[in-house]
């Protein structure tokens, strides 16, 4: 018998994803707001980046505790952004343009302002079962101090469980107490769930980012986690997902929301590592095309997200290099620095001193866009734009810094410290307004906008980097141009190469006959080549891409980056 024909690698393989967060993206109509028709008016600036594929941050009917991320009716876009007309506008647009959709579904919670909750409130209600609620703990009263029925601690500060005083009973909130978490187990709430996605597919997306998804996956009992000493986030994820289950449910919601559709799916997904990546994304188990993990950007954490480490370029290439091994041959990797939960990548591991801005967030997207994987890009990173300086708490909007300043200022952490750690990273950093051009308020509204402007645009902004052939913007274009025409990106292997030195990252791509060579200075200070130990004379290959030029052929220059090529 002949072997059966491999399948073609999927399309997404060769893409590049663009992230929208709409609230922060184009504001049409002078309300501070970023909307879906000015999305719509910028979709050809994607065009001329050349991105595949656009995820959009949720545009659904929301209370706006979490900025979307806490929905009350996934059917309905929210008045701030638009209309249904506008969302089906949006799709089309983006589709004339080939530009697929990627739809950001939050289903592991909704807000409580959803009439789900709202009738489950209610302890009689058919809809009690189809969120956690729970009695006080054995032998204390009801709503007394220590009375929650775990100690599980939520995302955003404080305890998990909310009181709620007519009934005498818990509900469960990982996230905000406006964000109760959907009972899984209940079967009515996934098929319930599956129809929304329908839905959505019937309108004609591409696709889902899937919110936090294997926290769906939830124990039948609940105990007691360890507590970090300190922590906002003070549950251990042990404690409460169930990952069998979690695996379970996304491939029903794979087979029952998609159909016979052929989506592309992309799931956030927490305290995964690589093996447990390599069954949500291996294609025979039909679960997720891709997950969204974190073990690459907590190389600066200290566990919890706000307890901060020194930056380790070793133990990031190291951690980089076991996901690039761990899903080859099974499974496929996402590729990111920046999202709008993430500070800024020049900010944080780069440099956005006027010197070196420009050279650092070019090489920090070369050591991401030539790795194995599909590259993710979020609004702004692609013109090098840089973290904000806020003066005070006051000026911090997001709900996560805001509970993290919070308890810890209660645990007595100085407040000065406690700015300084959400100016590091805090969310609010991604979230300042797409700086379109220098002209008032970077061009992102004719009104005041719902979060200050970052003071820099004059100088960084859209307008400026497309003009300029040295522009962050420029490398990005030409990144992503390399995806598409070389399949040694996509399908080479991957070997790291210098794995010690503190500031240099080398590593090769070889497919069939070809080889690729990725070397770059992550440091204001010249890097000799010779320190890298490369396999092969740089110069004996064709640069096809580079930061700089006419520095030496031997040393790289500070922030310096370059890409060869062997056929
Ligand atoms: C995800 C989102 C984040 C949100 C959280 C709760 O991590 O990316 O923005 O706050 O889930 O929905
Ligand atoms: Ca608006």
């Amino acid at each position: 018998m002949t072997e059966p024909e491999p399948l073609p690698p999927p399309w997404w393989h060769s893409a590049v994803v663009y992230q929208i967060y709409p609230r922060s993206f184009c504001d049409s109509n002078g309300d501070g707001i970023g909307d879906l028709p000015g999305v719509i008016s910028k979709l050809d600036y994607l065009v001329e980046l050349g991105v595949d594929i656009v995820w959009f941050s949720p545009f659904f009917r929301s209370p706006q505790v979490d900025n979307g991320y806490d929905i009350s009716d996934y059917r309905g876009i929210d008045p701030i952004f638009g209309t249904l007309a506008d969302a089906d506008m949006l799709i089309e647009a983006c589709h004339e343009r080939g530009l697929k959709v990627l739809i950001d579904l939050v289903l592991n919670h909704t807000s409580d302002q959803h009439a789900w909750f709202i009738e489950s409130r209610v302890p009689t209600s058919s809809k009690r079962d189809w969120y956690y609620w729970r009695p006080a703990r054995a032998g204390f009263e009801p709503g007394a101090p220590g009375a929650e029925p775990t100690n599980w601690g939520s995302a955003f500060g404080g305890s998990a469980w909310e009181y709620d005083p007519e009934s005498r009973e818990y509900y469960l909130h990982l996230f905000a107490k406006e964000q109760p978490d959907l009972n899984w187990l209940n079967p009515a709430v996934r098929e319930a769930l599956f129809e929304t996605v329908r839905w959505w597919v019937a309108r004609g997306v591409d696709g889902f980012r899937l919110d936090v998804i294997n926290l769906i996956g939830k124990p039948e009992v609940f105990a007691d986690g360890y507590v970090e000493p300190g922590s906002a986030l003070s549950y251990a994820l042990p404690d409460l997902i169930d990952t069998e289950r979690a695996h379970e449910f996304i491939a029903a919601l794979h087979q029952e929301g998609w159909g016979d559709k052929v989506l592309f799916s992309v799931g956030e997904v927490v305290g995964v590592d690589v093996e447990e990546a390599r069954r949500y994304t291996d294609p025979l188990r039909c679960e997720l095309d891709m997950v969204i993990t974190f073990e690459h950007m907590a190389v600066d954490e200290h566990g919890p997200k706000w307890a901060l480490k020194d930056f380790s370029l070793p133990e990031l290439k190291a951690i980089l290099a076991r996901w690039q091994h761990g899903l080859a041959e099974v499974g496929w990797n996402s590729l990111y620095w920046c999202n709008h939960d993430q500070p800024r990548i020049v900010s944080r591991w780069g440099d956005d001193s006027p010197e070196h801005r420009v050279a650092s967030a070019k090489t920090w997207a070369t050591i991401l866009h030539c790795l194995r994987g599909t590259p993710f890009i979020y609004q702004g990173e692609e013109l090098g734009m840089t973290n904000v300086p806020f003066a005070s708490i006051e000026e911090v909007v997001d709900i996560e810094a805001r509970g993290f300043f919070h308890d810890a200022t209660a645990m007595g952490m100085d407040p000065e410290t406690a700015l300084n750690i959400v100016r590091r990273k805090g969310r609010d950093n991604a979230r300042s307004p797409m700086q379109w051009d220098a002209s008032p308020q970077a061009g992102f509204t004719t009104g005041e906008p719902w979060i200050p402007v970052n003071p820099n645009y004059t100088e960084i902004n859209a307008a400026a980097a497309v003009a300029d052939p040295a522009s962050v913007w420029a490398h990005y274009r030409a990144l992503i141009a390399l995806r598409h025409e070389l399949t040694i990106l996509s399908d080479g292997s991957f070997e790291l190469l210098a794995p010690d030195h503190e500031r240099g990252v080398a590593y090769v791509r070889i497919l069939e006959g070809q080889r690729l060579i990725v070397v770059a200075n992550c440091s204001s200070e010249p890097l000799p080549l010779v320190e890298l130990d490369l396999p092969i004379i740089p110069e004996t290959g064709v640069r096809i891409l580079g930061t700089h030029e006419g520095t030496s052929c031997e040393v790289l220059a500070p922030w310096e980056s370059r890409v060869y090529v062997w056929t």
